[in-house]
């Protein structure tokens, strides 16, 4: 065998130089790191990490998966919102596409979207007829400017999502979670909210270009808490987890269904659980050890 030409050298260190580059550019929380709990982003998890800018300032943080052209988690700190939802005008994001792109995010144009952008992330067209909504990981809710609730807006924060779970227990988790912490939460409350896969290859959007989750998860830290809680929120602090279902067929081992639910939200149950107990079903599903707060937000000094 000849030995490997000068092109062929010269372009496997182009090639290695460039991803190298593309993992240097968006491959970094370290200018969003105060949305995570002592700075500590969720271990056990691996992606592409994501400050998610929106006019010049930095919102929350995602961490993105490639492959699934949707996200693990975002990480956000809540503050207690204002005023409506805004209206939807989605967003992508260009550094995702290239590597050396500004990084605030974008409005998808009116007409066709460049092809980089098609082939790097979810467009608008991967979930217009398909038979699930568009989930926010970080929701809109769940802040009080209005810069904060439509920086949301992108799909790099969304996940494909059944409208019974993003129209029922899910949102009535959201709500309660905006409730609870807007109420006891004296401090910062970091949230962390993402999906967890099907096992083996999964489902997928029609065109098989976006993953579709079999179920979303949430928690919470708050370390510095009221400390007259009423009986029902002993539990709920400093940390709070749970799991919803985005599948009414799936089996009842990390998530019961509950006969009681309206017909339309059947099947979607949420369930509140221990940290602890969300991590374990984490790195059951993931293949790995989870643990998504600093010393599980125990807020010891
Ligand atoms: C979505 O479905 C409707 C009704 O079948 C159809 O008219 C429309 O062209 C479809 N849109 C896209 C983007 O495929
Ligand atoms: C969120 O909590 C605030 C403060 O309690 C409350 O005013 C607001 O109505 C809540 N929003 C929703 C949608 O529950």
């Amino acid at each position: 065998m000849s030995p490997p030409s000068t092109e062929l050298v010269l372009v496997l260190v182009f090639t290695a130089g460039w991803c190298f580059m593309c993992a240097a550019d968006v491959g970094d929380f370290s200018p969003c790191l105060q949305v995570f709990y002592r700075s500590w982003p969720p271990k056990g998890l691996a992606g592409t990490p994501i400050c998610q800018r929106f006019y010049n300032r930095y919102r929350f943080a995602t961490l993105y998966s490639r492959p699934r052209r949707s996200p693990w988690f975002s990480a956000y700190l809540y503050s207690t919102p204002a005023g409506k939802r805004p209206s939807a005008s989605w967003k992508f994001e260009p550094q995702l596409a290239y590597p050396g792109a500004r990084g605030d995010m974008i409005p998808f144009p009116p007409g066709p979207v460049d092809q980089n952008v098609v082939d790097s992330q979810a467009v608008e067209l991967d979930y217009i007829n398909s038979t699930y909504s568009r989930g926010h990981l970080n929701p809109s809710l769940h802040h009080r400017s209005r810069e904060d609730r439509t920086a949301t807006f992108t799909l790099a924060n969304v996940v494909p999502q059944k409208a019974g779970s993003n129209a029922g227990p899910w949102r009535a988790l959201e709500q309660r979670v905006n409730r609870t912490l807007a109420a006891y939460c004296l401090g910062e409350a970091h949230v962390v909210t993402g999906a967890i896969p099907y096992r083996g290859d999964g489902r997928w959007l029609g065109n098989r270009r976006v993953a579709v989750p079999e179920y979303l998860w949430s928690a919470y830290c708050c370390p510095d808490y009221s400390r007259s809680l009423p009986e029902e929120l002993r539990g709920a602090f400093p940390t709070y987890a749970a799991i919803g279902r985005n599948n009414r067929d799936s089996g009842e081992e990390i998530v019961p269904v509950s006969p009681a639910v309206k017909e339309q939200f059947r099947g979607f149950d949420v369930r509140a659980m221990p940290l602890g107990t969300l991590e374990g079903h984490l790195g059951d599903r993931l293949g790995g050890r989870v643990r998504v707060f600093y010393e599980q937000c125990s807020g010891s000094d």
